[in-house]
């Protein structure tokens, strides 16, 4: 093994926004970066250059305000951002003592990409710290080695809107492709947090109900209704939204009974002006996809998603959010901005 990389720093930081995804037909595919929360990670190469040996990475994590769950492991091996700072410093070689700080933003377990903000965080904040100039490609197949200590498998949908921002397309196999656009600025998303208790590995389970085969009419039907609510996104053009064109037919109906309400959900939000509601991720959060709504009509989808969870006797947090741009470095100046505006 070689020791630290040329360019090294001392330190670097990085953000990445909590991410939706799937958006219904685009299981494994489609994810779109939320600016309703967001993690950041902290990666600081520590003195002396001992040879690199088993537990070379040490994690901690920062008071969280968001989070009521037990933290997540900080065994390097069981930990998203360990993991993906471990196959980027063997990709690279590289032999140093490394400390991740991790400061989480995005709630875990409840369908908003958290696992995949930390991991894109650190694949954005590793990358820096050694200035491996990886391409957004290599950085989401990093950040996806992350996935496998929550969802017990790869998966790039999170990962890819974290690291890109925006909407996102992800081609899962090697090699993996990563398309990314900037949906149009009179998009908005509403997203309804039910406060349920979710199982350990959320992701594993509820992988685990969806279909092991599917018809050739639904594959059929779900790869239209994606290319159409991918063209929409991509263009702008919400005509191709909406009026169940752009819903789910397979994973959706394996999943919605973990989802106190989804039908009734579903149903208010649309009627109260949404143009489409999916199950966010693998659930159990419900997002709306709203086009040029007014602040009135946003709160009435807001409103009748949580009226909607409140007939299945379960309280929610509801956010109204924006695309989010892409995971980036941060530094103090920056930081002291943002508390300053605030
Ligand atoms: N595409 C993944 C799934 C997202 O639906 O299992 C998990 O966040």
């Amino acid at each position: 093994m070689l020791s630290t990389g040329r360019r090294a720093k001392k330190e670097s930081r990085a953000r990445a926004y909590c991410s939706s995804a799937n958006l219904g037909p685009g299981f494994d595919a489609f994810g779109i970066a939320l600016d309703a929360f967001y993690d950041e990670v902290l990666i600081t190469r520590l003195d002396g250059n001992e040879k690199r040996a088993a537990g070379n990475i040490t994690i901690s994590y920062a008071p969280d305000g968001n989070s009521k769950k037990a933290p997540p492991p900080t065994n390097p091996a069981a930990n998203t951002a360990g993991l993906v700072v471990d196959a980027m410093l063997k990709r690279h070689a590289i032999s140093d003592n490394i400390h991740i700080t991790i400061k989480k933003g995005v709630p875990t377990g409840l369908g908003l990409g958290s696992s995949a903000a930390s991991a894109a965080a650190a694949a954005i904040a590793c990358d820096d710290l050694y200035g491996l100039d990886q391409d957004v490609a290599e950085l989401v197949t990093a950040a996806g080695r992350g996935e496998e200590a929550s969802a017990g498998m790869i998966h790039y949908d999170n990962v890819a809107a974290s690291v890109a921002g925006g909407f996102v397309i992800v081609r899962p196999d090697d090699p993996v492709v990563v398309a990314q656009f900037s949906p149009a600025s009179n998009l908005r998303f509403c997203v309804a947090i039910p406060h349920i208790q979710t199982p350990d590995k959320k992701t594993k389970v509820s992988r685990g109900v969806l279909p092991r085969k599917v018809t050739l009419k639904d594959s059929t039907r779900n790869l239209a209704n994606a290319s159409l609510l991918a063209a929409s996104l991509a263009t702008g053009d919400d005509t191709l939204l909406g009026r169940g064109i752009t819903s789910d037919v397979i994973a959706e109906p394996a999943r919605k009974h973990m989802i106190p309400g989804f039908d009734q959900i579903k149903q208010s939000a649309v009627n109260a002006g949404a143009k489409e509601v999916m199950i966010s991720g693998a659930g159990p959060s419900v997002i709306a996809v709203m086009s040029g709504a007014s602040k009135k009509t946003q709160q009435r989808v807001a409103d009748a998603m949580s009226d909607g969870f409140k007939t299945a006797k379960t309280r929610c947090s509801v956010v109204i959010c924006r695309p989010a741009p892409g995971a980036k470095t941060t530094n103090a100046r920056m930081r002291k901005e943002e508390v300053a505006r605030k």
